[in-house]
């Protein structure tokens, strides 16, 4: 939700910029804008559009080579994405540039009173108030000055600050928000994710909640919010460029699809180690809660499928925007195991802390190193599926649901709730996963490719699936609805009959998930009932099962699996649907409109 940048070095910053923003474009691409120092004055080139519009505008303008900038893509939260509201945004004077990424939440009242002191707005935004309070507290100390109009904000931020005043250095400042710091040599970088630097250093400092700093060519500095200096900490990033580049793939998301069974194979084979004391947390614990937000969620509902039948430890699992409203009653006993591929969802924060405040204990299941959810836990395990860059979630939902079939394999391991002959047969279960996913992918990519040719001028979708396959048919309904746009809804099999029902007739396509399962022969009954009224059904099935074709010539098989575990391999050819239906619709499937990669406002 919306991708900032920032340079000061040697090179021309403005190509620095625009690869960065062009890497970060997943967060936001409503509108764009770069700040650069020519000349001695701040230039500000901004656009509504994607970054290709900044970028063909840049080529009109004649730019001198300037070597210190800021630039951001935004995802419009106040104001319109017009010219006007894109960043960066400025003082009155053009002294002060600013990105801003998050929500300023005392805007209003900040502006009411720096337009009575004679500051002249000119957009709608929220972040404009940052750039007119610099401008007001600045008495030729520019430290001093961000530091006290960064102690006026509520709200969540990460903010980068240029002034003309002051060319060699860029000042940031982070609460809530992600922002990273590039370090390389004559040169650093800031940025809102990884990607945006990595072509030039993978030597990142992760900038923590109510942080501040400083880049200048030479030197990093970190102050706390009263500006005391704070120790600089170097991580190396252990994955490289390579993954996050499309790599002749059409769309990330169809390449992220396609990484699914390394990232199998990494989590279930190589093993992750699960530390003691966190199993024994949870050996001992008598109720589990888990939070997360859109595909996170769906993921966490099979985890409780898995967790209960395998550790027979109760788990009720929260959308992380309802748990935080709803006075759950939890405490020192309890367990929360937050689930977010950004770890910055803020409401999935905002139930982390809820959670905290009544003392519970904190699990995450995450994807981004360093992010916030990560360094509010008290145990982390991550999905390490690298980079995820398409906006709808592919392989951090499978490497999110792999680590809950590991988690709870290993809570049943010490709880002894499963025979030891039971622990290894489910274990070699999650090691041959990765397989079966690349058997899916090989054999069925071009047959689920031509079935969403026949399908996707559907004007709307049901997905079904029963016990643990209905979050998975939850999961293929938003798939579909958030890159192809067709209303689409998932719904658990066995409800059919109490209003979906309603909406069948041969203008309605069914998603039915019938694989082999003990429920097998109720889904078959769902089937038939869509069949009498004439919905046109696709059927995902178990390979070997002849008898399918009688209720549908649209059937896509999978590799024979237990039930319990079948979700990993069933997100498969969903995903492909979602996304070949897309394709054939001409949609830009890897920044569905409205939507953005991590959600950072409530
Ligand atoms: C956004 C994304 C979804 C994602 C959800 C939760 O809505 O578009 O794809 O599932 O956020 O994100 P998280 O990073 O917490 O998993």
């Amino acid at each position: 939700m919306c991708g900032i940048v920032g340079y000061i070095g040697n090179k021309d910053s403005l190509s620095v910029l625009l690869e960065g923003l062009r890497r970060l474009e997943y967060r936001g691409y409503d509108s764009s804008g770069v700040a650069l120092l020519e000349k001695g004055n701040i230039r500000i080139v901004k656009t509504p559009g994607k970054i290709k519009d900044l970028d063909s505008l840049l080529r009109k303008e004649k730019i001198s080579q300037s070597v210190i900038g800021i630039a951001h893509t935004r995802w419009a939260t106040h104001g319109a994405p017009t010219k006007l509201n894109a960043h960066p945004h400025t003082d009155c004077r053009n002294n002060f540039s600013i990105v801003h990424n998050g929500i300023i939440e005392n805007f209003a009242s900040l502006k009411k009173e720096l337009v009575k002191q004679g500051h002249k707005f000119i957009s709608e935004t929220d972040t404009e108030v940052v750039a007119h309070l610099i401008e007001k507290y600045y008495k030729g100390d520019l430290k001093k000055a961000f530091l006290q109009a960064l102690a006026r904000l509520k709200g969540s931020f990460a903010i980068v600050l240029l002034s003309k005043k002051h060319p060699d250095r860029l000042l940031f400042a982070r609460q809530g928000s992600p922002l990273i710091v590039g370090v390389g040599k004559n040169e650093n970088f800031l940025a809102s994710d990884v990607p945006a630097i990595l072509s030039h250093t993978n030597r990142v400092i992760y900038v923590k909640d109510a942080q501040a700093g400083e880049i200048r060519k030479n030197k990093v500095s970190l102050f706390d919010i009263k500006g005391r200096p704070q120790p600089v900490k170097i991580e190396k990033v252990l994955w490289d460029l390579e993954s996050a580049q499309k790599s002749g793939y059409a769309h990330f998301m169809l390449k992220e699809i396609h990484e699914q069974p390394q990232v199998l194979k990494h989590l279930s084979c190589a093993g992750i180690k699960f530390d003691k004391k966190l199993i024994s947390i949870l050996k001992n614990t008598k109720q589990i809660f888990i939070v997360a937000c859109g595909t996170a969620y769906h993921s966490g509902m099979v985890g409780k499928y898995a967790i209960e039948e395998m550790t027979k430890i109760p788990v009720a699992v929260d959308l992380s925007s309802e748990f935080r409203y709803r006075s759950p009653i939890i405490d020192n006993q309890s367990v929360l195991i937050a689930i977010s591929q950004s770890g910055e969802t803020a409401d999935t924060l905002a139930a982390v802390r809820e959670a905290k405040n009544k003392d519970a204990k904190i699990i995450s299941i995450c994807n981004a190193v360093g992010s916030s959810l990560v360094r509010e836990s008290d145990f982390v395990l991550y999905t390490h599926a690298g980079p995820e860059i398409g906006v709808a979630s592919t392989k951090a939902y499978t490497a999110q649901l792999m680590v809950l079939y590991l988690l709870a394999l290993n809570i049943a391991k010490v709880k002894k709730t499963l025979p030891k002959s039971v622990i290894s047969r489910y274990a070699n279960i999650l090691c041959d996963t990765h397989n079966q996913a690349r058997t899916i992918l090989k054999n069925s990519t071009r047959h689920i490719s031509e079935i969403a040719g026949r399908h996707h001028n559907f004007g709307s979708f049901l997905f079904l699936g029963r016990n643990v396959n209905y979050p998975s048919a939850l999961e293929g309904a938003l798939k579909l609805k958030e890159i192809s746009y067709i209303p689409a809804e998932g719904y658990a099999a066995g409800e059919m009959k109490h209003g979906p029902i309603a909406l069948i007739d041969e203008y309605r396509a069914v998603v039915c998930i019938a694989t082999e399962s003990k429920i097998y022969e109720k889904m078959i009954s769902n089937i038939q009932e869509i069949e009498a009224r004439k919905g046109k059904i696709v059927i995902i099935a178990t390979y070997g099962n002849a008898d399918i074709k009688r209720h549908s010539k649209e059937v896509i098989f999978i590799p024979k699996v237990e039930e319990l575990f079948s979700p990993i391999l069933v997100a498969l050819p969903l995903q492909l649907f979602a996304y070949y239906v897309a394709a054939k619709r001409g949609c830009d499937i890897d920044q569905p409109r409205n939507l953005a990669k991590s959600v950072t406002v409530e």
